[in-house]
């Protein structure tokens, strides 16, 4: 089967904002998914360049429109690839290709007749581009601009939309799944309920010359909608391109609700007056708002791809965006809600159930997946749950459900993390009589994982890169896994040695993240008092005879448990090579059992301390970064206990 999906080609008068990323995420998640149904997939995203919005943008930089487009559209191309997005083709309404296609179908729909010349008095709405109905306003403003429409009377052309109206009426009748979700092909049928215009598809070049003239009269420029949605035909090289004959039968277009009129009107009217079938599905999602307010340039809280990117990294973003949002309906982003996906759903449940496991099987098992012996009841249903999950992930996900798709493998990460806690491998350990059942349960383990990597690769990339190498694959058996062939429980090679490297996700702290901020959230400027303050500090330099007061040993965890009523301490035993307690403020960002067996940096002749009622005899060493990630330092090799820090 193929697969042909398109993001809308996005206007080059603003720059990539959340909007255009969420939409471009969606189709590449969806796009690597059919490739990893071994699908014959082709995705399209790119810049619309043309019509009096880019023109008024261009000439407010006071740059002509091409080099204006020129300079934006780039930014929208280099914005996807730091986002793991890889679109196969990326188009540009200003490519000579599409503008000899778009000139080759006008002149096709006019031949037929389906193109008049007529005259137009109506309101025009500049953001929209293109008239309103008095209907569609809201005390007589756009509602999506909130400004007063521009009165227009001129001549122009027009193409015979009303002549389609029956056929499209019944096209969407007959095709469930040609508008989704229900509610947007409900809402084109309502619309389609009362008599549709002719659609105006030409400006006179007296307004407007940024546009494709008309192969038929070059006084007047195509209207930039007819322009830009024959873009999804040039991307395929239509009209007698293999690519074309491959992929037009299984176009799926993926658009936010803004654009939902001429993609579900205009476009397939235009397609059947030239002779095509219309595309088979249009995929409709709602609008991101910011902390519940619409992102406006005006309100100031356009929120940049590449601003989360650095923040939180690409997979927590593309995490973050395909969870929280139910396709289809509005949703709200704030700092607030990303990080708290980061630290519970990846921090806390995969980036722990990970390093766990992985540990484990480095400290037991001598780091290679061990053969599995007779199955529990608890092994029967952690292999079921696992294998269910990747059906019901995949009807899911081709339901566009993808929140859902990711609760179901977020069910069985929380069921393999009880596993743990009920098989509890430590103590199985510590019986040699036990080592079977050991042994069952760190495979279970392991593949439960290769089947989380497994479905997670399409929506986090990286992280399913990062898991499939610690898992023991090369990258060429990662790129080369898929749903059809790797679906089934026991296909672990056991002997594989697994690779124990940084955790997946570090925890956040809960603040607001935009910018350099101080505790209130205000941006700190430069040469304040607290800057004053940070540079005396900085004077403060410490002797080197201070320095070598410090006693900075190796210390090997031999044992760690959680402190009683406290949230941040763990109680670790340590040998350094004699044993000793220390307390350490690390609870939030390790699990006791995935500390035994490493060696980590401690500060030896620190005066005893008493925390919560246990003596700590020295401090170990972590460091913490702005973000408030916690990683707890270690020599660069193993080294005997004891070893001197110098
Ligand atoms: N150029 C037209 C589309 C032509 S397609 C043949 C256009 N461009 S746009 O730059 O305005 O992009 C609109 C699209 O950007 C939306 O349909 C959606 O995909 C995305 N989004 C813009 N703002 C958005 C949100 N606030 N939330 C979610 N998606 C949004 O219209």
């Amino acid at each position: 089967m193929s697969l042909y999906i398109t993001t809308p080609i996005y206007y080059v008068n603003a720059q990539p904002h959340l909007g255009h990323a969420y939409t471009t995420i969606v189709a590449d998640t969806f796009s690597r998914f059919r490739k990893l149904c071994k699908e014959d997939v082709r995705f399209q995203t790119g810049t619309d360049e043309h019509g009096d919005k880019v023109a008024e943008a261009a000439q407010a930089a006071g740059i002509a429109p091409k080099e204006y487009a020129d300079r934006i559209s780039a930014m929208f191309r280099e914005a996807w690839p730091p986002l793991s997005i890889k679109p196969d083709t990326f188009i540009r309404t200003t490519d000579e290709d599409h503008i000899r296609t778009v000139q080759e179908i006008l002149q096709k729909v006019y031949d037929q007749g389906d193109i008049y010349l007529g005259s137009y008095s109506g309101l025009y709405c500049r953001g929209c581009e293109r008239f309103l109905t008095d209907k569609e306003l809201v005390e007589g403003k756009c509602p999506d601009h909130q400004t007063t429409p521009t009165p227009i009377s001129e001549s122009n052309y027009f193409f015979r939309m009303s002549k389609y109206q029956d056929w499209l009426i019944d096209h969407i009748k007959r095709n469930p799944s040609f508008i989704t979700p229900e509610r947007y092909r409900n809402e084109v049928l309502s619309f389609l309920s009362e008599p549709l215009e002719d659609l105006c598809i030409s400006r006179p070049k007296s307004r407007l010359t940024w546009g494709i003239s008309l192969p038929f009269d070059d006084d007047f420029v195509t209207y930039v909608w007819f322009d830009a949605l024959i873009n999804y035909l040039t991307g395929i090289g239509y009209p007698d391109s293999d690519e074309f004959r491959r992929y037009w039968d299984a176009a799926a277009h993926i658009i936010a609700k803004d654009i939902l009129k001429p993609h579900a009107i205009y476009w397939p009217t235009m397609l059947k007056s030239i002779g095509l079938p219309p595309y088979k599905h249009l995929h409709v999602h709602g609008y991101w708002n910011i902390n519940e307010a619409k992102m406006s340039k005006s309100i100031g809280n356009v929120v940049r791809p590449e601003t989360l990117r650095q923040d939180y990294g690409v997979d927590t973003v593309r995490y973050f965006l395909m969870r929280e949002m139910s396709f289809g309906l509005d949703a709200s982003f704030s700092d607030e809600s990303i990080i708290a996906r980061q630290n519970s759903d990846l921090a806390n449940d995969l980036g722990n159930l990970f390093s766990r496991s992985l540990t484990m099987i480095n400290k037991f098992t001598d780091g290679l997946i061990p053969a599995p012996a007779g199955l529990s009841r608890e092994d029967k249903e952690l292999a079921e749950a696992a294998v269910n999950m990747v059906n019901e992930y995949t009807d899911q996900m081709n339901s566009f459900a993808f929140n859902r798709a990711l609760q179901a493998v977020w069910a069985v990460i929380s069921l393999a993390n009880k596993y743990i806690v009920t098989t509890e491998p430590w103590v199985l350990a510590k019986d040699k009589t036990k080592a079977d059942r050991l042994n069952t349960v760190l495979y279970n383990l392991a593949e439960t994982l290769r089947l989380i990597t497994l479905v997670l690769s399409p929506v986090m990339p990286e992280t399913g890169l990062k898991m499939a190498l610690a898992l023991g694959n090369t990258e060429a058996e990662f790129n080369n896994q898929n749903l059809i062939d790797h679906c089934a429980w026991g296909l672990t090679a056991s002997g594989m040695k697994i690779k124990l490297g940084d955790s997946l996700f570090p925890r956040l702290e809960k603040k607001s993240k935009t910018g350099s901020k101080d505790s209130k959230g205000k941006k700190k400027e430069k040469g304040s008092p607290e800057d004053k303050k940070n540079a005396d500090n900085a004077a403060n330099l410490v002797s080197f005879d201070d320095f070598k007061k410090l006693d900075l040993r190796v210390a090997e965890i031999k044992a760690a448990e959680k402190i009683k009523k406290s949230e941040r301490l763990l109680k670790l035993t340590v040998t350094a090579p004699e044993e000793r307690t220390l307390v350490a403020g690390i609870a939030e960002y390790y699990q006791p059992e995935e500390l035994v067996g490493r060696q980590v940096i401690m500060v030896a002749n620190l005066k005893p301390v008493k925390l919560m009622g246990v003596t700590s005899h020295g401090m170990v060493l972590a460091a913490r970064d702005e973000q408030g990630r916690l990683t707890l330092t270690s020599p660069g090799e193993e080294i005997s206990p004891g070893s001197k820090v110098s």
